[in-house]
């Protein structure tokens, strides 16, 4: 072991302890995380129908890159912890589908793929995870540098609404033109989840954050407050014509 840890080395240990202790640390088997999967392949399926090659970057339990089957038939997917990488590549060896996947060790700081060789590429709440703001830049830069010039970037994140504006403004500065945002879950949700989790049990947590039809009606008493009732939000960005000349 390093006598020195860098900041990423650090993350990749916190990651690997939390996977080993939790089985879903984000509840991503819920009904909120599944719909937000499920509109992160919407958008991009707007701008890009019927890509070649897609990556799912910071890829966790495999939850996305699963429902990625048969949009591409090249799925690539990454993850810096090795027990996301094992459990995404057993998820992926269930499906019967002809796309080929291909799952490993990665660090979305500095991504191991040739520059332009992605059409779509998904980084969802990985940004806000990094651990410095150095990172942040170079992890947008070096993704962006992976899309070939038609390419978009399916980019969600978690944070107060007032934060967003910033946010916005580091992908642009870091060479993205944002073609598209949306808002995942909003505020009332978040608040319901941490409420069951703190009183629930465990197998009440489940059913309740799993079921739709609560989910739905969370999103839609949120979505009467606009934008600024949602934390979780997404983007569709494109490299800058000057960045992909
Ligand atoms: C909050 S989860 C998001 C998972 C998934 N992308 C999603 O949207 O549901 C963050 C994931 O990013 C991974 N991660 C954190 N830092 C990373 C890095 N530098 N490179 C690659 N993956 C990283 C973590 O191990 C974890 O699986």
């Amino acid at each position: 072991m390093p006598q020195t840890l860098d900041a990423t080395y650090q993350n990749k240990e916190y990651y690997e302890q939390l996977y080993r202790q939790r089985e879903d640390p984000w509840d991503y088997y819920s009904a909120a995380e599944q719909a937000k999967y499920n509109r992160m392949i919407e958008m991009a399926k707007r701008f890009q129908p019927s890509p070649l090659r897609v990556l799912d970057a910071g890829c966790s339990l495999g939850c996305l890159t699963e429902k990625l089957a048969d949009y591409a038939p090249d799925v690539y997917a990454f993850d810096i912890a090795d027990s996301a990488v094992q459990r995404t590549q057993e998820r992926c060896d269930r499906l019967t589908s002809k796309t080929n996947f291909h799952v490993e060790l990665g660090d979305a700081v500095h991504p191991n793929y040739p520059n332009s060789y992605f059409d779509v590429i998904f980084l969802g709440d990985v940004i806000g995870n990094l651990p410095d703001e150095q990172d942040q830049h170079l992890a947008i830069r070096n993704t962006l540098a992976l899309l070939q010039p038609d390419g978009v970037l399916i980019l969600t994140d978690c944070m107060k609404c007032y934060r967003q504006k910033t946010y916005v403004a580091m992908v642009e500065a870091m060479g993205g033109q944002v073609l598209e945002r949306i808002y995942h879950h909003d505020r009332y949700w978040i608040k319901f989840r941490s409420l069951v989790k703190q009183f629930g049990k465990p197998e009440q947590i489940r059913s309740l954050l799993g079921n739709e039809g609560v989910h739905r009606a969370f999103t839609r008493l949120g979505s009467l407050r606009g934008p600024s009732g949602s934390k979780h939000f997404g983007l569709v960005v494109k490299q800058t014509a000057s960045q992909s000349a």
